[in-house]
């Protein structure tokens, strides 16, 4: 048996962490943080290849095809992680709320990408020329939403 003082304790602190995670459990600033993460990784599958073409590394057809993998992973969850339209709400975001007044031009991008990073992977199967090329697609399909939707 536990003395009835450590229950009123355990009661008091899961009060404390429900009131918690309701406060920071804005659904807008959750949608917020969920699309920064997501970014953040697409940042983490692309670093090992951006590196192999900037001379930080030499290209590496098997890790360069498994990254490209991760990212048409990703890219298949822009759609779904940025439906939350968050325009004019207050969030701590650097995403522009055009994303939510230009959808279609937004899930174009998407879709550039996506359709990128499936033709890189498959380049990487087809020698390092042919995947030196399909890389520069592919970097401008993250770059060119970029310059759209993401403040600085
Ligand atoms: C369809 C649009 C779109 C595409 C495509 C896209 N991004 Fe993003 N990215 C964004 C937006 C919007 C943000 C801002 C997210 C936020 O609110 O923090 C962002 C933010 C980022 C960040 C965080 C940067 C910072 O300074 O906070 C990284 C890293 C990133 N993206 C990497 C990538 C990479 C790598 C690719 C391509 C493989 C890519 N993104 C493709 C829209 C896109």
């Amino acid at each position: 048996m536990y003395p009835i003082k450590n229950l009123i304790c355990l009661s008091t602190l899961l009060v404390i962490a429900v009131s918690a995670a309701s406060h920071t459990g804005d659904d807008d600033q959750i949608a917020a943080v969920n699309r920064h993460s997501l970014m953040m990784v697409m940042g983490w599958g692309m670093k090992p290849i951006a590196d192999m073409y900037a001379g930080k590394a030499t290209f590496d057809a098997e890790l360069a095809a498994l990254q490209a993998t991760r990212l048409v992973q990703l890219a298949e969850m822009i759609a779904p992680i940025f439906s939350r339209n968050t325009a004019g709400k207050k969030v701590s975001t650097s995403t522009l709320d055009l994303v939510w007044e230009t959808p279609e031009d937004f899930r174009l991008k998407t879709e550039n990408l996506l359709n990128a990073a499936i033709d890189y992977r498959e380049a990487t199967g087809q020698g390092e020329a042919s995947a030196r090329q399909a890389f520069k697609p592919l970097a401008d399909g993250c770059k060119g939403c970029h310059e759209d939707y993401k403040s600085e």
